[in-house]
């Protein structure tokens, strides 16, 4: 388990290899547009990449995949909590593109819906391996400084919508990868926080200690303070 920082979250082989072959094939394949589609007015001025369109058959094919991978993924159903999920899109940086410092903007509307989702959480997942392209790193703020994060192809970063961001210009070879946001059940990133390294330390003592009696009253006992304290915070 890679975890940059409390508030920055890695979520390793989200998605299988092959997974991520027959995404690139479709990405490779499909017809970009300027990325300026999606800014809000002040990230627009900062923003220089390309996008699939919103709604194409290609990002609605993707994302559904990307989906599906996450709601079957115990460490991002863990560390997220998520409410909703904004349908992923995708985005391509080559030639010196780049993003300059933006915060997300904190309500989206689910294209061709009346639903608004309010970011809590923004999610970047690679589909090209580190050694493919030279800069494209997203570099976020957080109370610990500026954490640079370039992953592994099919793995994703997890980080608090309200972090300033960007994305350093690429200058050789393409960054592809799929971007979105979820409005969590626990809107608090300290709360989301506590919850994921209880839930953390209650499968450590299950993996760590099998069969021990007492490990197994106490990871009860503290499974009874994770749900109450969820209970407590949860907003749905
Ligand atoms: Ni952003």
């Amino acid at each position: 388990l890679t975890r940059h920082t409390p508030m920055i979250i890695t979520i390793p082989d989200v998605l299988t290899p092959e997974q991520v072959a027959y995404g690139r094939k479709i990405l490779d394949e499909a017809e970009w547009v300027d990325g300026r589609v999606t800014a809000g007015h002040q990230s627009a001025q900062a923003k220089d990449n390309m996008q699939l369109p919103e709604g194409s058959p290609a990002a609605r094919e993707l994302g559904e995949m990307i989906l599906k991978a996450l709601g079957r993924n115990p460490l991002f159903l863990s560390a997220a909590l998520p409410l909703h999920i904004f349908p992923p899109l995708f985005n391509r940086y080559s030639g010196g593109q780049s993003f300059g410092t933006h915060v997300d903007n904190a309500i989206r509307t689910v294209p061709g819906t009346a639903h608004r989702i309010r970011t809590d959480l923004s999610c970047t997942l690679f589909f090209v391996n580190p050694d493919e392209y030279d800069g494209g790193e997203l570099c976020i703020e957080d109370t610990y400084g500026i954490q640079k994060v370039k992953l592994p192809a099919g793995s994703m970063v997890l980080y608090p919508s309200t972090s300033l961001h960007y994305v350093t210009p690429v200058t050789r070879g393409a960054r592809v990868c799929s971007f979105f946001w979820l409005q969590s059940m626990i809107r608090d990133d300290s709360r989301r926080s506590i919850l994921f390294d209880l839930d953390l330390a209650i499968q450590r003592l299950g993996r760590d200690l099998p069969g021990n009696q007492a490990a197994g009253e106490t990871a009860i006992q503290l499974t009874g303070v994770y749900h109450n304290l969820l209970r407590q915070w949860a907003e749905m």
